[in-house]
C-alpha cells in the first residue's frame, strides 16, 4: 500500500470538445465509462485515499462509481484544472498528491509506480510527459536540457516555436503536501481565464523548486480524449491490448477486426472469426467457434459451442454443445440446454429450450417452454402476443412439430405428441396424441381444362 498517497482524479469537465450530452468521461471505451479505467488504476497502486473531483454530470458519475474506498470533492463550477485540484483540498490526508485526470484513461499501474518513485528523488513536483507527433491540444513542456521543467504552456497559448514542441504534458503530476500553497498562488491570466494546474511551474520557478519531468516512452498509453476521434484512437489502442491478453491465454482470433469488450471472458481454445463482437457481460466457453460476423451481448456460451455467421445473441445463457445460426436472432431471457441446435432465421426469445432440441429453420419462439428431444419444423410460430398481453407456449419433451404450424398461447403440448404440419394449435393437445387442424385437401378434376376452355 502507498500509504502516505493521496490520488487526486480531476473529473469535473463537461468536456465541450466531444459535442455530447453525455459528460466526456462517461463516454464507453470498449464497453466502459473511461473514468472507470482511469479509478482501477488508481486502485491498483492503494493509495491511502481516493479523491474524485467531479461536476458536470456528478449525480450520473458517482452514481455509477460508488464504493467505500472513493471520496468525492464537487467542483461546482469548472475553472480549472488547478482550482479543480483545490477542490479535493479538503479531503487530502497527509502525504504526496498524485494527481491523474480523468480523461486519461489509458494509464497503466506500473508506469504509476515508476512515477512515483521517480518523484520521491525530486525535490516536491513532477510532470509525467511523452513525446507525440501530433502535440496539438496539448501543454508543450518545456525544459531546461536536465530534466527540469522551465514551463508548460496550454495549446491555446502557444505561438512559433513552441507549438513545433513534440514533448508534452499528460497531466499527470505528483505533487508534495507542503508545494500546495504553490497551487494555490497560481493565478487565471491566460486567455480562457482558467487556474491551469500547470503554472505550478511559473510558480516553482520563482521560488526555486525544481519542478522535474518524468519522460513516459509509451505515448499511446497517456493519450488524452478531448474529442470523439481520440476517443476512436484510444478505442483502437485498447482494443488490440485486448486481443492480445486473449491470444496469450489461449484465444485464437483471425484478424483484429474483432471487437472484445473490456469485461469479456473467453475460454482457451475458442476461435473467433473476423468482424465478431463481443460486448457487455459475456463470457465464452472452452472450444467455442464463434462467427465471422456475429454479435454476442450479455452471453453466456458453453463449452464446445458454435455459433455460426450473422448471428445477434443478447442475454442469452447456454450449456454445452450447441449450435446457432448461420442468421439467427436470440433475445433476452433465453436458456438453451446441451446440444441445442438453433438453425437459420430463427429467432428465440425469453424461452428455455432443452437438450437436444431443434429449431433449424425460419422459427419464431416467444415465451416458450420447450422440452427435451423436441423437433420444431421450418415455419413454426408461437403467436404469444394478442395484442394487449404475452402468453406462454408449453411443449413438453418429444414433441415433433410439423412444419408451419402456430400456437395461439397460451396452450400446452403433452409430451411425444406430434403435430400435422400446417396446423393452427389454439387447444392443449394431451400426451401422445396427433393433432391437425388444417383443412381436407379438396381435389377439381378437369379444373385446369375448364378454365382454358372459358378463354
Ligand atoms: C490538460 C493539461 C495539458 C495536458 C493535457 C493532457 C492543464 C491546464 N492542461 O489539458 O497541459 O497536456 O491535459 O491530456 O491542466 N477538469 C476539472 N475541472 C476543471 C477543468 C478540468 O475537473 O475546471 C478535468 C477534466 O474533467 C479533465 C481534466 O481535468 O478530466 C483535464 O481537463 P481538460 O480541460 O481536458 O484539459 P486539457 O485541455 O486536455
Ligand atoms: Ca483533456
Amino acid at each position: 500500500m502507498m500509504e502516505r498517497i493521496n490520488c487526486v482524479i480531476l473529473a469535473a469537465g463537461k468536456g465541450t470538445r466531444m459535442r455530447s450530452k453525455t459528460t466526456k468521461i462517461m463516454h464507453p471505451l470498449m464497453g466502459r465509462p473511461m473514468i472507470r479505467y482511469v479509478l482501477d488504476a488508481a486502485r491498483a497502486i492503494e493509495p491511502r485515499r481516493i479523491i474524485m473531483v467531479t461536476g458536470h454530470g456528478q449525480e450520473e458519475v458517482e452514481g455509477s462509481l460508488k464504493g467505500a474506498d472513493i471520496s468525492f470533492a464537487l467542483q461546482a463550477e469548472q475553472k480549472g484544472t488547478a482550482h479543480a485540484l483545490l477542490a479535493a483540498e479538503e479531503y487530502l490526508a497527509p502525504g504526496d498528491i498524485l494527481v491523474l485526470y480523468g480523461d486519461v484513461p489509458l494509464i497503466q499501474p506500473s508506469t504509476l509506480s515508476r512515477f512515483i518513485d521517480f518523484f520521491r528523488l525530486s525535490a516536491g513536483i513532477a510532470f509525467m510527459t511523452t513525446k507525440v507527433e501530433r502535440p496539438d491540444g496539448y501543454g508543450r513542456v518545456i525544459t531546461d536540457g536536465t530534466g527540469v521543467i522551465v514551463d508548460i504552456v496550454e495549446d491555446s497559448e502557444a505561438t512559433g516555436p513552441v507549438k513545433e514542441i513534440g514533448v508534452i504534458n499528460t497531466g499527470i503530476c505528483m505533487i508534495r503536501a507542503d508545494m500546495l500553497p504553490l497551487v494555490k498562488a497560481i493565478t487565471p491570466d491566460n486567455r480562457k481565464g482558467e487556474y491551469y494546474l500547470t503554472d505550478i511551474c511559473k510558480q516553482a520557478r520563482h521560488r526555486g523548486v525544481a519542478v522535474r519531468a518524468f519522460l513516459h516512452e509509451e505515448s499511446a498509453e497517456v493519450l488524452g480524449i478531448n474529442t470523439r476521434r481520440d476517443l476512436l484512437e484510444a478505442g483502437l489502442v485498447m482494443r488490440d491490448a485486448i486481443l492480445d491478453r486473449h491470444m496469450e491465454q489461449g484465444v485464437t482470433i483471425m484478424d483484429r477486426s474483432t471487437y472484445i469488450e473490456t469485461d469479456v471472458v473467453i475460454g482457451p481454445d475458442t476461435t473467433i472469426f473476423p468482424h465478431s463482437f463481443l460486448m457487455g457481460r459475456t463470457e465464452i466457453g472452452r472450444e467455442v467457434t464463434i462467427g465471422p460476423h456475429t454479435v454476442i451481448r450479455d452471453s453466456f456460451i458453453g463449452d464446445r459451442s458454435i455459433v455460426e455467421p450473422f448471428t445477434s445473441l443478447n442475454g442469452v445463457q447456454t450449456d454445452e454443445g450447441v449450435s446457432i445460426g448461420p442468421f439467427a436472432r436470440i433475445r433476452p431471457t433465453t436458456v438453451l440446454r446441451k446440444k441445442v441446435k438453433i438453425g437459420n432465421f430463427v429467432e428465440v426469445k425469453n424461452s428455455t429450450i432443452g437438450d437436444g432440441s431443434k429449431a433449424n429453420h425460419l422459427s419464431y419462439l416467444g415465451d416458450a417452454a420447450v422440452g427435451s428431444g423436441v423437433n420444431i419444423g421450418a415455419g413454426t410460430i408461437t403467436c404469444n402476443y394478442d395484442g394487449v398481453h404475452k402468453h406462454r407456449t408449453t411443449i413438453e419433451d418429444g414433441v415433433f412439430v410439423g412444419s408451419n404450424t402456430g400456437f395461439v398461447a397460451p396452450v400446452t403440448i403433452g409430451k411425444d405428441a406430434v403435430i400435422g404440419a400446417g396446423s393452427t394449435i389454439t387447444h392443449n393437445v394431451p400426451e401422445g396424441a396427433l393433432a391437425v387442424t388444417r383443412s381436407k385437401q379438396k381435389h377439381i378434376e378437369g379444373y385446369s381444362r375448364r378454365k382454358k376452355c372459358a378463354e
